[in-house]
């Protein structure tokens, strides 16, 4: 009635942004992601208290978006969970996406339940729409109910510098912040068309493993997204002053010849994608960013698993 599971949090390359059910967290459009090595949750699931209770990086936490999961499971015993960041935690990195994938999967275990890596992904989903990517791991295509890995974390070695551009949590949920956009922004049905648009020709570069492909993709995905973001009302600015300082050392870096993109999720910290003998200057780059607090530097990771 016990179980600890690892999951990777997931950056998007097509984005996911906007819902076409949110009762089920089903999404507009398709989106690709991979999974980062050193963005990773460890969360326990012990089956049997008398209250559901969750503890994260050792602080009470409301365990209602959890239990969504657990009925989803159709686990009905009460569950204490322990869940632990190995990344600043409450600094908007991608925690949901790894805490849901590594819950799904430590629950199903916990209760002896066998359930193939979709059905897991298709919970997960129901704590938060990109948790479905992140039990997939490597490089995962979420469409409709599920997330599939496309290709494994080995097929493509790449360098992921996530330069942390802000202290605090973000100011608008994105479960919110997506409705908004969705009911509010003239954009975005054009981003939506977009996204369809992207993911073919992204899922082409990638297994050609054309970076100046991809990353020009992915960059321009991100960018559209926020601009759908920006055109909402109200509008949804993420970004610090170190964002649109990252941004633009890192134009500058690639007119100086290296090849480096950047992406941006629904916060302000800027992840820079680029091949494994740059990444040393990109990050030497975003470290002198003024207002840059830290910079992690990840590789490719697997799929959410069980820990013996
Ligand atoms: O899964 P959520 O509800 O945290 O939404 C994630 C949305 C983005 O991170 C902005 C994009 C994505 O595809 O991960």
């Amino acid at each position: 009635m016990k179980a600890t599971a690892v999951a990777h949090a997931n950056i998007a390359l097509v984005k996911y942004w906007g819902k076409r059910s949110e009762a089920a967290i089903l999404p507009e459009a398709a989106s690709l992601s991979i999974a980062l090595d050193r963005l990773r949750t460890t969360t326990t699931v012990e089956l049997g208290p008398a209250a559901d209770s969750l503890e994260l990086d050792g602080a009470p936490a409301d365990p209602a978006r959890a239990r969504a999961v657990l009925d989803a499971a159709g686990i009905h015993d009460r569950a204490r969970i322990v869940s632990r960041n190995d990344f600043p935690t409450g600094a908007g990195l991608a925690s949901s996406a790894s805490g849901f994938a590594a819950l799904a999967t430590a629950a199903c275990a916990a209760a002896g339940l066998r359930r193939t890596p979709q059905e897991l992904s298709a919970l997960a989903r129901r704590g938060s729409g990109s948790a479905s990517r992140s039990v997939a791991g490597g490089w995962a295509v979420w469409e409709g109910e599920t997330a599939r890995q496309v290709l494994p974390p080995e097929h493509w070695d790449l360098r992921f510098c996530v330069a942390l551009c802000a202290a605090g949590p973000k100011s608008t949920g994105s479960r919110d912040a997506m409705r908004i956009s969705r009911d509010t922004s003239p954009y975005h049905r054009a981003w939506i068309e977009q996204c369809r648009r992207d993911l073919p020709r992204a899922l082409h570069m990638l297994s050609a493993r054309d970076l100046p492909g991809l990353g020009d993709l992915a960059e321009k995905n991100a960018l559209r997204m926020h601009a759908d973001m920006l055109a909402s009302d109200p509008p949804l600015l993420y970004w610090e002053p170190a964002t649109v300082g990252c941004l633009q050392a890192l134009r500058d870096l690639r007119r100086a010849g290296t090849q480096a993109w950047v992406t941006i999720d629904a916060g302000p910290h800027v992840v820079a994608i680029c091949a494994p003998p740059d990444a040393k200057q990109v990050e030497t780059l975003l470290r002198g960013v003024s207002g840059v607090k830290d910079v992690l530097v990840c590789a490719p990771a697997g799929g959410a698993r069980v820990l013996p």
